[in-house]
C-alpha cells in the first residue's frame, strides 16, 4: 500500500517524530510512505513525492514539519476535493496520515466519507485543544518555550518593581495560558474559558498583590480570539491607574525549536501506531492520549466540544500568588 503523510494547520515541534516514525513503520510493515508538501494545499496541487527513510533522517530532533505546512480554506469546496483525490488516485495513494489540528481532522473526516480515502490523525498544535486527547504534539514543547522566555522575564521585573503583560498563543483556547502560568509563577492569568476573566477582577487581584507588598508582577494573557489582548489590557490599566508596565506578546517563538522528549516520544508512539492501524485495514480515526495510554477515536469525535483548561489549575494561581 502506498500510504501518504502531510501536516496542516499551524506547525508544531514534534511533527517531524510523528513523520519519520511512520515513514520508517510504512516500511517495515512493506508500504511505501509519500510525501504530501503544504498540507492540503500541496494535495490540491499534487505536490507528492515518495518518502524514503532516509529522508527522515536527523530530523526527530528538529522544530517545524520537514513536509511544511499550509492553512487551506479551497478544502472546504467539494469540488477541489474532489481534484485532490484524483492525485492521489493517479500516485496510487490509498491511505493518508495526517498531522495536524481540529480543523486538519474535520478536512481529513469529510475527505474520507466523500473520496474514499483511508484518513488517520495524530494530533499536532501547540494549542492542546483538541476533544479526546489530553495531549497534542507540540504543546509540551511550547510550554516550555514560554516558561523559559518568562523566566527572564521575571529577572527584569522583579530589578524594576514592575506589571509584565504577557501574551501567550492559544487560539480560542487557554489552555497553554493556564499551564504557563502555574509553570511560572504567575500573579494572574487571563484566559477566555475563565468566569474570573475580568479587567475588574484582574485589577482586583493586582490591588491585593500590592497590598501584600508585591512589587512586580506576571499576568500571563491567553491570546484567545483576539492576538493582542495583552495590549489592549496595557494600554487600559495604564490610562486607569498610571502603572509603569510593559506587554510582551511572545507570538511565534512559541511554535519553533527543538521538540522535548516527550513530544518526540509521542509523534513516535503515533507516527508508527497511525501506520500500524491503517496496515490493518482500521480508518477514520485519531490518535491520543487519555490519563497515560495511547487512544484511538473516530474522527467524528473531533466535531465534539473542545477541551476546557481544569478550574483547578487556574485557581491555584490566585492561593499560589500570595
Ligand atoms: O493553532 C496554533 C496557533 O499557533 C494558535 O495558537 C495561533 O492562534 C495560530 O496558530 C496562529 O496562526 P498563524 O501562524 O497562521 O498566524
Amino acid at each position: 500500500m502506498k500510504i501518504g503523510v502531510l501536516t496542516s494547520g499551524g506547525d508544531a515541534p514534534g511533527m517531524n517524530a510523528a513523520i519519520r516514525a511512520a515513514v520508517r513503520q510504512a516500511d517495515a510493515l512493506g508500504h511505501e510512505a509519500w510525501g504530501i508538501y503544504r498540507g492540503y494545499q500541496g494535495l490540491l496541487e499534487g505536490d507528492l513525492a515518495p518518502l524514503p527513510n532516509r529522508a527522515c533522517a536527523n530530523i526527530l530532533q528538529r522544530g517545524g514539519t520537514i513536509l511544511q505546512t499550509a492553512r487551506c480554506p479551497q478544502f472546504h469546496d467539494p469540488a477541489q476535493r474532489a481534484i485532490a483525490a484524483g492525485h492521489l488516485k493517479r500516485a496510487g495513494i490509498e491511505a493518508l496520515v495526517v498531522i495536524g489540528g481540529d480543523g486538519s481532522f474535520r478536512a481529513a473526516e469529510v475527505f474520507q466519507r466523500e473520496q474514499g480515502v483511508a484518513c488517520a490523525g495524530i494530533p499536532g498544535t501547540i494549542d492542546n485543544d483538541l476533544s479526546g486527547t489530553e495531549r497534542t504534539l507540540g504543546f509540551d514543547t511550547a510550554l516550555n518555550t514560554a516558561v523559559e522566555a518568562i523566566d527572564r522575564i521575571r529577572d527584569t521585573a522583579s530589578s524594576h518593581g514592575r506589571l509584565f503583560l504577557i501574551e501567550v498563543m492559544g487560539r480560542s483556547s487557554g489552555m497553554l495560558a493556564v499551564h504557563t502560568a502555574v509553570a511560572c509563577g504567575a500573579e494572574a492569568v487571563l484566559y477566555p474559558e475563565s468566569p474570573e476573566d475580568s479587567y475588574e477582577n484582574l485589577v482586583s487581584q493586582l490591588n491585593a498583590n500590592w497590598l501584600r507588598g508585591k512589587r512586580s508582577s506576571i499576568v500571563v494573557v491567553a491570546e484567545g480570539d483576539t492576538v493582542g489582548r495583552a495590549v489592549a489590557v496595557g494600554e487600559r490599566l495604564k490610562r486607569d491607574h498610571d502603572l509603569d508596565l510593559r506587554v510582551v506578546v511572545l507570538g511565534h517563538i512559541q511554535r519553533g525549536g527543538s521538540p522535548t522528549a516527550t513530544d518526540r516520544i509521542w509523534g513516535s508512539r503515533w507516527g508508527a501506531e497511525a501506520v500500524r492501524r491503517l496496515d490493518k485495514g482500521e480508518r477514520g480515526f485519531y490518535l491520543g492520549e487519555v490519563a497515560g495510554a495511547l487512544v484511538a477515536q473516530p474522527l467524528s469525535r473531533v466535531l465534539e466540544a473542545q477541551p476546557v483548561p481544569p478550574g483547578e489549575l487556574g485557581r491555584l494561581i490566585s492561593v499560589l500568588a500570595r
